[in-house]
């Protein structure tokens, strides 16, 4: 018989902490991991797998951070979540009721923040490619509008003319600087597909000023996501600074500057820093306010966070189906790239714990990847691991997965989307309900030769 020759990994990417730092939302009793003081292993058996949870005080918590750091430097500072990270109503729902806007990317999105009870003037309608309904859609609702190109501008000004109203806009600006970050989520590179270059930018102003519906209110930047350095966000500031005095020269009164959001945070815990929440407060607000304070103006500042504000308040809880022992060690789970992307697109790292045994130490345990159900070889969560003796019936947390987590989530292989709780203060509650064989038949049509 042939030797299998077990484990050829990388030794340096294993990363096994032990135990793991967690936030202040989660608490392990008698070998449990708990969120909002519940037992994992209590929802999974209530709700089924796999299962996104997400604690509605982490949330809160962080939103209030972020409004803290920003007024002690700043008073007219508005959060507009980015509703892209995590679109579920409830969340939306949750920072509504605590005052925030909404950064929004499509009808969809503005629809969702305009339900949740987001007020019109304090949502920002983004994206490179909006069709003429969008821009209907935004006229018709009030809400500001961040254009990307001259194109754009002239559009929106024809949409605005024909209901007989006019907008307030706002160009996104592509600062051409470096983002360290995963090239597919860096945005503000000379080379990126969004925003109009610096030295464009004047003259769209221009022409803005001279439309006829259109009034340029606003000026508005995002340089890319996952951010854990705070240089380029004061760059970003300082290039838009530039701009926003030069505005002033022209006669460009600003209502609002728009820093974006981007900031990171640590998917390693206990390995990887991300700036605190106040260093990125001290490293942008003082740059703006320096500015504003020469010129005599006090526009609002805004910022987009998405991942900053709901990442680490979530888990997805995954079952484990089978542990397999062949070339290398494999954990074969009923989450796969369908319920969480980010590993397979990015080559992202999230951390996983076995959430029904979180006594065992996974530097005594060997080296696994925890594999989903999907027919594709890169549907790997977490590759080479270090875990404790794992089984079937496991339940394993991948945490921090309140980002681009459901948001991406898709039905591919004929699985329906699993189901969202949302827990507070020991109540929990069914969010979004999970995918049904019927959910999946429900949009499709029968051609009638068949
Ligand atoms: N504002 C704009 C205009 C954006 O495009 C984004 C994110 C944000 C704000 C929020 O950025 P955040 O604070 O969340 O970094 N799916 C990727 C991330 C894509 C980010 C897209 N834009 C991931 O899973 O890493």
């Amino acid at each position: 018989m042939a030797e299998i020759n077990v484990q050829e990994v990388d030794m340096d990417t294993i990363q096994a902490v032990y135990p793991l730092p967690l936030p202040p939302h989660f608490s392990e009793k008698n070998g449990i991991l708990h969120i909002g003081n519940i037992p994992v292993t209590k929802l999974a058996e209530e709700f089924g797998t796999p299962l996104y949870v997400t604690d509605e005080t982490r949330i809160e918590a962080l939103y209030h951070e972020y409004i803290h750091a920003l007024s002690s430097h700043y008073p007219n500072c508005r959060v507009l979540y980015a509703a892209k990270a995590n679109g579920n109503i409830s969340i939306l729902r949750t920072l509504a009721a605590l005052g925030a806007g909404a950064d929004v990317f499509s009808a969809g999105e503005l629809m969702l923040a305009r339900d949740a009870g987001i007020r019109p003037e304090h949502l920002l309608f983004n994206g490179s490619s909006k069709t003429k309904e969008d821009h209907q859609l935004a006229v018709l609702h009030g809400v500001r509008v961040s254009l990307d190109s001259e194109d754009e501008l002239y559009q929106l000004n024809r949409v605005a003319e024909e209901m007989g109203k006019t907008v307030e806009v706002s160009f996104r600006v592509n600062p051409a600087i470096h983002v360290p970050t995963h090239p597919k989520i860096a945005t503000g590179l000379a080379t990126s597909k969004f925003g109009i270059p610096a030295e464009q930018i004047l003259s769209a102003y221009q022409k803005a000023h001279e439309a006829s519906h259109v009034i340029p209110v606003g000026i508005h930047c995002h340089i890319g996501s996952q951010i854990l350095e705070l240089e380029p966000f004061a760059e970003e500031a300082r290039v838009l600074m530039d701009i926003v005095s030069k505005l002033h020269d022209m006669g460009i009164k600003l209502k609002f500057v728009d820093l974006g959001g981007g900031l990171g945070v640590a998917y390693r815990h206990g390995v990887e820093q991300a700036p605190s929440i106040a260093a990125y407060a001290q490293a942008t607000i003082p740059v703006c306010k320096e500015t504003f304070k020469r010129l005599g103006i006090s526009p609002e500042i805004w910022i987009e966070p998405g991942r900053s504000l709901v990442c680490d308040s979530t888990i997805l809880l995954t079952r484990v189906n089978s542990v397999k022992h062949a070339h290398k060690r494999f954990i074969n789970v009923d989450a796969g790239f369908h319920t969480l992307l980010r590993p397979a697109m990015y080559d992202a790292y999230q951390e996983v714990v076995v959430a029904n045994r979180m006594d065992m130490d996974p530097n005594a345990g060997e080296v696994y990847s925890i594999t989903g159900p999907i027919c594709e070889s890169g549907d790997i969560l977490a590759a080479d691991r270090r875990m404790g003796a794992v089984q079937a019936g496991d339940l394993i947390a991948v945490l921090d997965t309140g980002a681009y987590g459901y948001a991406m989530a898709s039905q591919y292989n004929g699985r329906g989307r699993c189901a969202e709780l949302l827990v507070k203060d020991g109540a929990v509650a069914l969010i979004r309900r999970r995918e049904s064989i019927e959910d999946l038949l429900s949009t499709m049509r029968r051609p009638i030769w068949q």
